[in-house]
């Protein structure tokens, strides 16, 4: 596996940075995640445009122009075998002493870029969907910077997983839904698909975008609103977005069948939407 890190390609073994470096004293610093398919990058421009709004979140220049991106990402891209790939993109306020105040003057950021296979789904899970659970969206009030300060989300998705499911629906105030520990959530009742309206409290997703446009193109009825949370446990259907897990069916809420605990007809259309998609534009790009 190789990895970019500060100009560098290397093993990912060799690769090494200082335990002085913002990101692990402090968590100073973003990240993102962009699908491969086909070693075609997905909607790199849109991944790059939230790079910089979380970047401009935190006050800190881009290390790199688009161009100088576009170039290292591709070149990632051809040095790792696999045809679909997951790119981890990070970047640093860089390393300084210990001072939870911006350097002064400022240090050189840390960029790391790393490729994983990318393995979608497996089609028994496609068939059977995810358990998720719900709980208080205890994070702070700037969820839209795609921050690696993942400590809250960490332990809400391990809420999850000590229930015996793969995620947590997240409900802020008591009152409304937000997105999941790790991907964004929709609703579908009575044949329509909701979606919470992006701001600081979710990621605007890109698996998001591309569930909204399918829909869209489809004749397929959706509302963006806010979402109460008694919308979410009387659902018909619930579904997960992600760039790693694409579409997926959430058939139990807490314990209880959402709709008829099987995955239901929403998901099913916009599964094969996304399918289609996939092989028709984003590996033909
Ligand atoms: N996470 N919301 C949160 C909190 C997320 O962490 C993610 C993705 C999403 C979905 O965004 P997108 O469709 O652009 O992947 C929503 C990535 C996959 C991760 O942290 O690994």
């Amino acid at each position: 596996m190789t990895i970019y890190l500060n100009g560098h390609y290397m093993p990912i073994e060799e690769a090494k940075i200082s335990v002085l470096d913002r990101g692990f004293i402090l968590g100073d610093g973003v990240y993102e995640v962009i699908p491969v398919y086909s070693k075609k990058t997905f909607r790199l421009q849109s991944h790059l445009d939230r790079l910089q709004h979380s970047l401009d979140g935190i006050k800190l220049a881009n290390p790199h122009s688009d161009t100088e991106w576009t170039v290292i990402i591709n070149e990632l891209v051809i040095r790792n075998s696999a045809q679909d790939q997951y790119l981890y993109l990070h970047i640093t306020r860089g390393v300084a002493k210990r001072d939870h105040a911006f350097p002064n003057p400022s240090v050189t950021p840390t960029v790391f870029v790393m490729s994983n296979p990318l393995h979608t789904p497996p089609e028994a899970l496609l068939q059977s969907g995810v358990g998720a659970v719900t709980a208080a969206d205890n994070r702070w009030l700037r969820c839209d910077i795609k921050s690696i300060a993942l400590l809250p989300n960490v332990l809400l998705r391990q809420m999850a997983v000590d229930a015996g499911c793969a995620e947590t629906i997240l409900i802020r105030d008591n009152e409304f839904m937000t997105e999941g520990s790790a991907s964004n959530i929709f609703v579908v009742n009575n044949g329509t698909l909701l979606a919470p309206p992006k701001n600081n409290l979710m990621l605007p997703g890109i698996t998001y975008d591309v569930v909204l446009e399918l829909a869209a193109a489809n004749d397929i009825p959706y509302e963006i609103r806010k979402i109460a949370v008694a919308e979410v446990t009387t659902a018909d259907e619930l579904l997960l977005t992600s760039s790693t897990k694409e579409v997926l069916a959430i058939t139990t809420l807490n314990n209880k069948p959402v709709g008829s605990g099987k995955p239901g007809a929403m998901f099913t259309r916009l599964h094969k939407l996304y399918q289609t998609f996939k092989r028709d534009v984003m590996r033909a790009l």
